[in-house]
């Protein structure tokens, strides 16, 4: 059993594949303490002894001490994870243990995404805390994956008091531990740039992440590590944190007077106010918690390993995507009927295998100033109505899919004239009008209503088999007609679990659609939004090189299989590189792979390319979105080459990328070490046409072939020999 509780000592002990987690029941409260999280013990005793501070006659602040919940306002003043306002005003809580269950699998959190499994391959362990005076009660959950360094966690707070109080703050995790000269890793970004790899020393004070945004953001992904400072790839230990959740997050890591760290994670209580009445409930998301003793790509492969099997679902999730070509960078809003046909003709010509018809089908959508929210299609552009097009593209062997953003209004649409309190906005003040759109106010259920609706006419009316869901803009003004002066600050988690809601309805109606995130590019790129969708586009920036940084960041905790990554034209849209074409084809490989592009006006060159490129694709997918992951090399970090490799979990394939970003006079071609073989294996390498033993290439590595000139990539595929 991977949970247990030693009645005698008065501690749980958590065991996942490589780790242990020991809490216990402090003697004279009940204050539930931390007592170890690293590397796994034997046995079901704990460590040491529970800490010895006298909690029975409060002579002693808490503040030294390792807490497994902490709760603000009765002397510990490090991070806190909850805090409540009852009608007095009082804000202190201090809870303490009543109880507990165990037992195999794990519940569903209601509204919220979150991983799964079955009772064969998951323990759960809750335990229940309560503070007397206000009658609050904590139900922490802990759930075991076997197999996996993993640890879940998330928490239910319930008002049993009898009068209504307000939760300010609720995080869904924290983790104190003794400091290791910590250095702290984060995914930061900006549009076009996200989810950059970020490290620094974990100083004094109070670090971390956050979005006030609304959306998980852009800015900063819902990840937090600490690691020892000798941590590389295949080195150092590793405790990492990611939320299950695409909204207002905060994480935070405190280094304290006592050098210990406190780590927690939850909903940012940035106007943040939830009212609890007698008896109701409020669950907060989960967390994931994995551990890693070898390094951070351990910790990738982890998080790999769980998102593919215990967070995405779906028709799509074992199964390889089909090659699309999106419109977008191809003619923006300028389209019709017939340009898509003569974008579908050559692409199908070419191996891909779907059309995907981006912003500006619908309604008066003829530039990015109007429209959205008005769901039916402009015939005007989409001549002949969408049931002919998309029966043409059928008819070539596409697929067809479309762009929605469902969580918008336009000022100028039918959506908002008819019903202009459907937007968030807060009355007798100018909204901010950031792309001239506003969020729809999706915590009031006729709005989702209308949005379900109006999505699903569409997606009834012609045979669609994909949708780009979009979400151009954070949440600003915000007040909601719906919803009395003391509920006002419900409003951004609402508005989350509607996106969820929406989300779960279209794909329960819709099981064969294949769904895509997006968030002006890669803004609400987390494991919330994996649970419904198995890829989500990484960014609107989609040049190559810049790519190779974006995609290393997003795959440190989020498997290939999820990333958004295409071919586009050059000179890029976004920057302006020029690069090679089959070096942004190798580059898209590494996720979903497909098309943004104008088929029909690039080069016969270029043209002529792609069959070798769709073809790499049906040959190499499998592996790249099942096997195990390794970085090799960060052109982030050297400025000169990059590289990265997927393994066949049988160890018997392999697949090496190498970009050589730039050549340097004089400098020698790398011999690249490889990772994750099997040392018994030899590999035939294709590239070389040479049988290499693992051992070989993994210690003396791959000698790789580089080309004179900037921006080159190369595939070496490597087959077992038998
Ligand atoms: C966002 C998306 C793009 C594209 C445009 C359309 O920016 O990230 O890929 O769909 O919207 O307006």
């Amino acid at each position: 059993m991977s949970v247990i509780y030693n009645e005698k000592e008065k501690i749980f002990k958590l065991d996942t594949s490589g780790a242990s987690y020991v809490m216990g029941i402090e003697g004279a409260l009940g204050h539930l303490v931390h007592i170890y999280y690293g590397k796994k013990i034997k046995g079901e005793s704990s460590p040491a002894p529970l800490p010895g501070i006298n909690f029975a006659n409060k002579l002693w602040f808490m503040d030294g001490n390792p807490m497994e919940y902490p709760a603000g306002g009765c002397g510990d003043f490090r991070q806190h994870c909850i805090e409540i306002e009852t009608k007095e005003g009082y804000t202190a809580l201090e809870p303490v243990y009543v109880s507990h269950s165990i037992y195999k699998g794990k519940p569903k959190l209601k509204g919220l995404p979150a991983t799964f499994a079955d009772e064969d391959e998951c323990s759960t362990l809750e335990i229940v805390l309560r503070d007397e005076p206000t009658g609050i009660e904590i139900i922490l959950l802990y759930s075991v994956f076997d197999g996996l360094d993993v640890i879940t966690r998330s928490v239910k707070v319930k008002n049993t008091g009898s009068d209504a109080v307000y939760l300010k703050k609720v995080s869904s995790a924290c983790l104190d531990i003794g400091n290791q000269n910590f250095e702290m890793i984060t995914l930061s970004g900006a549009w076009g740039r996200e989810r950059n790899i970020v490290r620094r020393q974990l100083t004094r004070g109070r670090h971390g992440v956050f979005s006030e945004r609304g959306v998980s953001g852009h800015q900063e992904n819902p990840f937090i590590a600490i690691v020892t400072p000798e941590t590389t790839q295949n080195t150092g230990e590793v405790y990492a944190m990611n939320f299950v959740y695409s909204g207002n997050h905060e994480a935070v890591c405190e280094l304290t007077n006592s050098n210990q760290v406190r780590m927690v994670m939850g909903i940012n209580p940035y106007k943040f106010s939830w009212k609890l009445e007698q008896n109701d409930e409020f669950t907060a998301p989960e967390v994931v918690m994995v551990h890693s003793q070898e390094g951070l790509g351990s910790m990738t492969r982890t998080f790999h390993d769980l998102y593919r099997k215990h967070l995405i679902r779906g028709k799509y999730r074992n199964i390889k995507r089909p090659i699309l070509i999106n419109n977008w960078e191809a003619t923006y809003f300028d389209f019709d009927t017939d340009k898509l046909l003569d974008i579908a003709r050559q692409a199908s010509k070419a191996g891909i295998e779907m059309l995907v018809v981006d912003d500006g089908w619908f309604g008066n959508r003829f530039d990015d100033n109007r429209a959205l929210g008005d769901w039916f299609v402009n015939e005007d552009k989409i001549k002949g109505g969408l049931q002919y097009l998309v029966s043409e593209v059928n008819k070539l062997g596409m697929k067809f899919g479309m762009w929605f953003e469902p969580e918008m209004v336009c000022p100028d649409s039918e959506l908002f004239r008819a019903h202009p309190d459907w937007a968030i906005n807060i009355p007798g003040r100018a909204a901010a009008l950031q792309r001239n759109q506003m969020v729809l106010d999706i915590t009031r259920k006729e709005v989702r209503d209308y949005i379900f609706e109006s999505m699903a006419k569409v997606l009834r009316s012609a045979n669609v088999e994909y949708i780009k869901w979009d979400m151009n803009r954070a949440l600003t003004d915000v007040a909601s007609a719906a919803l009395p002066h003391d509920r006002q600050g419900e409003i951004y988690h609402r508005y989350v679990m509607g996106v969820y809601e929406l989300q779960d309805r279209i794909t329960t109606e819709f099981p064969y659609i294949l769904l895509e995130n997006c968030s002006s590019g890669g803004g609400r790129y987390d494991p919330g939004m994996l649970y419904y969708s198995p890829q989500i586009w990484c960014s609107d920036n989609a040049e190559a090189i810049d790519r190779l940084t974006i995609q290393e960041g997003t795959a440190l905790i989020y498997p290939l299989s999820t990333m958004g990554a295409h071919v586009t034209d050059c000179p890029n849209h976004c920057v302006g590189r020029v690069t090679p074409f089959e070096t942004r084809g190798v580059i898209a490989l590494a996720g979903t792979f497909g098309y943004e592009l104008d088929v029909t006006k690039i080069s016969e060159e270029e043209r002529n390319m792609i069959p070798d490129q769709t073809a790499m694709y049906h040959k190499y997918n499998d592996i790249v979105r099942e096997g195990d992951y390794y970085r090799l090399a960060s052109y982030s970090e050297n400025t000169v080459y990059d590289s990265y490799m997927v393994v066949s979990k049988d160890k018997s394939e392999a697949l090496v990328t190498y970009v050589s970003v730039r050549t340097i006079a004089g400098y020698p071609d790398p011999v690249i070490k490889l990772s994750g073989l099997s040392e018994d294996k030899t590999y035939h390498v294709d590239v070389l046409d040479r049988n290499i033993p693992g051992d070989v290439l993994m210690n003396y590595g791959l000698p790789v072939q580089h080309e004179h000139g900037d921006y080159k990539a190369r595939l070496y595929h490597l087959t077992e020999v038998q």
